[in-house]
């Protein structure tokens, strides 16, 4: 059958006005990079975070800044730093370039993220830094977990790629860190044209050294010059944090992805209130199916970034709802978040022990099905009732199944 709903990589549509913005910025912008577009995103972002200005900057996406976070880690060999294994690869493996030792915390099956016990569970004398990632647009429960890095002197890093606009007590997801990232990436409910992140790090000191790492190392001279271009037009120098070098990299984000940013934080919370009404009726119609478990919140505590639930009959069962899903109506729903450790990169690099039950049993057993938000309603009501139409079918021939096996098993 002819695919009807595709998992788009794609997750909005932009408004006229946004693309005039980005019109004019193509027209106007000099230098195309690094100028005032970049400030006002920056600034603009901060201040919907809820956090001082100057904390926050642009990056080219998510991933580089957790690149930047994991050398402000500055592990020291044998450092360990907690993860959640059900996460993105690019949570996890920045920390490992900068010397860190993943050490996987288990999720809640129920919110799907850690909690302030799965970090505890696994901390050791080694552990540095707890990376908190607040998967599928839920905010981790941050109060318990801040209090409880402050109370064991650890880092604490927070991965808001899809978490923008989430908030917990009022406070915003990435604002409860010490540092924290977000993605622009072409699937999140805030897309800067496919690519582009933030990074927020609190330290003063530390916030002074990214415009630096963020770009080949350049500053400004700091002695008066009397001539503009001598010894160079700038400097190059080696960024240090209490002592420690640090290595930079050309990781910035351009105009027009900041022109559109800043314009699009206008429309974030419209974004992600329409999202967050949409998987509640979607939820709701589908309460009389046990066979599917949704995380259900209505508050700005989600973002129903994605919409996903678990299957409670198992692998086997959700296997046979995917394919019919696909193969009959034409919905392309997806299986989302491999245990890190079951994926050959961290297999080879000896981190393959994981003791994240949760994490399994929701990988195993998860059903993701499409949520961008240029969906349309009529997408919605078509995969709702495909939905409940297969469930309905599944459920006759797998109760059938089940006796039968019992039956089987019984009879000598
Ligand atoms: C949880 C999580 N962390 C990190 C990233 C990396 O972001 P980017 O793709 O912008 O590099 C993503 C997404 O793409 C993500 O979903």
């Amino acid at each position: 059958m002819e695919r009807r709903i595709p998992f788009s990589g794609r997750s909005i549509d932009y408004t006229e006005e946004e693309i005039a913005c980005v019109v004019s910025a193509m027209r106007t912008a000099d230098p195309l990079t690094q100028g005032r577009y970049m400030r006002e995103f920056e600034e603009k972002f901060a201040n919907y975070q809820g956090v001082p200005s100057g904390t926050c900057f642009t990056t080219c996406n998510g991933c580089a800044a957790l690149e930047m976070s994991a050398q402000l880690c500055r592990f020291q060999p044998g450092d360990e730093f907690v993860i959640p294994s059900h996460t993105f690869t690019a949570s996890c493996y920045p920390f490992i370039k900068k010397g860190g030792t993943p050490v996987w915390a288990d999720i809640d099956l129920a919110t799907r993220v850690v909690t302030r016990e799965s970090i505890e569970r696994v901390l050791t004398k080694k552990t540095k830094a707890v990376v908190v990632v607040h998967l599928y647009g839920y905010v981790a429960d941050m109060p318990a977990i801040v209090a409880l890095c402050r109370e064991r002197n650890l880092l604490l890093i927070e991965d808001a790629a899809q978490a923008i606009g989430s908030e917990v007590d009022g406070k915003k997801a990435g604002s409860f860190g010490d540092i924290s990232i977000f993605s622009f990436h072409s699937h999140k409910n805030l897309t800067t044209l496919g690519e582009g992140g933030m990074i927020f790090v609190r330290d003063p000191k530390a916030a002074e050294l990214i415009p630096m790492l963020r770009h080949n190392g350049h500053c400004a001279y700091t002695y008066p010059r009397e001539d503009y271009w001598k010894p160079a037009m700038g400097n190059v120098d080696l960024p240090e944090l209490d002592g420690t070098r640090l290595m930079p990299n050309n990781l910035c984000l351009g105009e027009i992805e900041c022109a559109l940013g800043a314009k699009m934080l206008e429309r974030i919370d419209t974004i992600n209130a329409e999202k967050r009404a949409r998987a509640i009726a979607f939820i709701d119609a589908l309460a009389d199916c046990p066979e599917l478990e949704f995380h259900r919140v209505d508050s700005r505590r989600h973002n129903y970034h994605l919409l996903v639930a678990r299957v409670t009959e198992g692998p086997d069962f959700r296997d046979r709802l995917l394919r019919a899903l696909h193969d009959e109506k034409g919905i392309q729903c997806v299986v989302q978040y491999i245990p890190l450790n079951r994926y050959d990169f961290y297999k080879k690099l000896g981190f393959a022990q994981a003791n994240c039950p949760n994490a399994d049993t929701f990988f195993d057993s998860m059903i993701s099905f499409p949520f961008h938000h240029r969906l349309g309603e009529d997408d919605v009501q078509y995969m709702l009732e495909a939905t409940r139409d297969i469930l309905r079918r599944l459920r006759t021939a797998w109760k059938s199944a089940v006796s039968l096996s019992r039956h089987s098993k019984s009879t000598p």
